[in-house]
Order: C-alpha cells, then sequence, then structure tokens
C-alpha cells in the first residue's frame, strides 16, 4: 500500500503546479517596489517560465503598484496577511475584500516571523485561512519546526499538528487553493539552509497529513514548497526532490537576478 501510494505520488509531481513565490517582507518603498518587478520581468524576458507560477509577496503598501507593474507578466500578487473579519474596529488589520480590491490573488498567512514576533497561533491562523478561502484568495500556509522542536525529533509531529489545526473546516474543494509551505524556523533568514534531503522528508510527510486529513488525489494535487535561505545556489537541489514542488523564497527574492535563477531552475 506504502509503495503504491509513494509510486503515485512521484509519477504525480510533473502534474502538481511548481510554485516560486518571493517574500519580500518589510522591504522596498512602492517606487522600490515597482522598480524590483521591472528587474524581474527584464531577467525572465524571452526566457521560457512555463514550468512554474511566479509570486511577488508584497508589503500592503505596495500591492496596488505592483498590481499594475505585473500587468502582462506571468508574475502574480500575493500579500503577507490578512485578517479574518471582513471589516470593523481592527486597527492596523486588512481584509481579505481590502486586498482583493488591489489586485492581490494570492496571501501569505502563517509565517513563523508572524508566529514569532506577533502573537500569531495556529488559531488566528485557521480563522485567516478561512477568510481568505471565503474571499477567493489562494492561501500559502507557512508551516515549520523551531530548531529546538527539531533537536528534539519531534519536527513532523509539530508539522502535523500545525498542519492539522491551520487547515481545521477547509474543504476539500477549497484545497485546490492552499499551497502548502513548509519553512523550518532556523532556515529563515539565517543561511542554513534545510538539506534536500530534510527537506523532502518534512514536505513528504505533509502530503501524507494531507493524505489522511482529505485523500491521495488532493494530496498528490496539493504544490508544498520549501522555505528557509533557499538561494540562486541551492535551489535546483531542493527543486528536484519529488516532494518539493516550489519555494517560498525571502532575502534572494530582493535581488531580480537570482529569483530568476531559481525561476530557472524550477523549469
Ligand atoms: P529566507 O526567507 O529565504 O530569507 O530565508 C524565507 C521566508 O521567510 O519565507
Amino acid at each position: 500500500m506504502y509503495i503504491i501510494s509513494l509510486k503515485y505520488i512521484i509519477m504525480n509531481k510533473a502534474t502538481r503546479k511548481t510554485v516560486i513565490a518571493g517574500n519580500w517582507k518589510m522591504n522596498k518603498t512602492p517606487d522600490e517596489a515597482v522598480a524590483l518587478i521591472e528587474a524581474i520581468k527584464a531577467e525572465i524576458a524571452g526566457k521560457d517560465t512555463s514550468g512554474c507560477d511566479i509570486i511577488a509577496g508584497v508589503p500592503f503598501v505596495d500591492l496596488a503598484v505592483v498590481a499594475k507593474a505585473i500587468e502582462g507578466s506571468p508574475i502574480k500578487l500575493a500579500a503577507q496577511n490578512v485578517h479574518w473579519a471582513a471589516s470593523g474596529a481592527f486597527t492596523g488589520e486588512i481584509s481579505a475584500d481590502m486586498l482583493k480590491a488591489v489586485g492581490a490573488e494570492y496571501v501569505i498567512i502563517g509565517h513563523s516571523e508572524r508566529r514569532q514576533y506577533f502573537g500569531e497561533t495556529d488559531e488566528t491562523v485557521n480563522k485567516r485561512t478561512a477568510a481568505a478561502l471565503a474571499a477567493g484568495l489562494k492561501v500559502i500556509l507557512c508551516v515549520g519546526e523551531l530548531k529546538e522542536e527539531r533537536l528534539s525529533g519531534i519536527t513532523e509531529e509539530i508539522v502535523a499538528m500545525q498542519v492539522k489545526l491551520d487547515l481545521a473546516g477547509v474543504s476539500k474543494e477549497d484545497m485546490a487553493n492552499v499551497i502548502i509551505a513548509y519553512e523550518p524556523v532556523w532556515a529563515i533568514g539565517t543561511g542554513l539552509t534545510a538539506t534536500a534531503e530534510q527537506a523532502e522528508e518534512v514536505c513528504a510527510a505533509i502530503r501524507g497529513v494531507i493524505a489522511k486529513l482529505y485523500d491521495e488525489t488532493v494530496a498528490e494535487a496539493t504544490t508544498i514548497q520549501y522555505g528557509g535561505s533557499m538561494n540562486a545556489g541551492n535551489a535546483a537541489e531542493l527543486l528536484s526532490m519529488k516532494n518539493v514542488d516550489g519555494g517560498l523564497i525571502g532575502g534572494a527574492s530582493l535581488k531580480a537576478p537570482d529569483f530568476a535563477v531559481i525561476i530557472g531552475a524550477a523549469q
């Protein structure tokens, strides 16, 4: 049974969407954002990028100008957070409808920096995910273990728990609009990349969790990215792994030539 389903997963890597997403974090004013998009467009001009979806995850204030700048290009637009309420007294927050209105197609939810620095919990990640999907946004849901958790040998349990709690109530149909980003917290912005084998192991485990929560078909169709110090030098190896269907890229997404190399590695 295990061998059969594993074979099926290998066979189906080619049919899953590879997604290369930049997470710009708190970088770039609107003018700088447009300049970076233009630089990325210039890098990929004339190249076949049909092998992957390309996403730029930009600060809220850059969404509107970037939406315009990407017109006619293969680049798609993501926000980096969303509130779960439709509107109301939530000072400093942004709703899913607001994101859609300025042209966002995707939203990154549950990034470890939000969990670490801004009190994000699996409960709030779940509420944000439900609201985003209900509004018609696609979700890049981030999960990943802390260094101590990896050292304690509980990585797969931690990540499985996050996936289950974060996706609670998400329907099978809605899973078509969910990308999972596996981002080991110890690898984010540290220059410490998970080995391709470590990334593969956890991405495969996540696929197994999705199969249990939904079914094999959903698991096989779900894009599971790796994130954490992915760069121009290591992307090809990470992306060659059976269960690694793309990348969520921070630092290297701010350099157009490097981001273009990663896009190239995904073809
Ligand atoms: P990094 O960030 O590529 O700079 O490690 C990845 C992320 O936080 O999504």
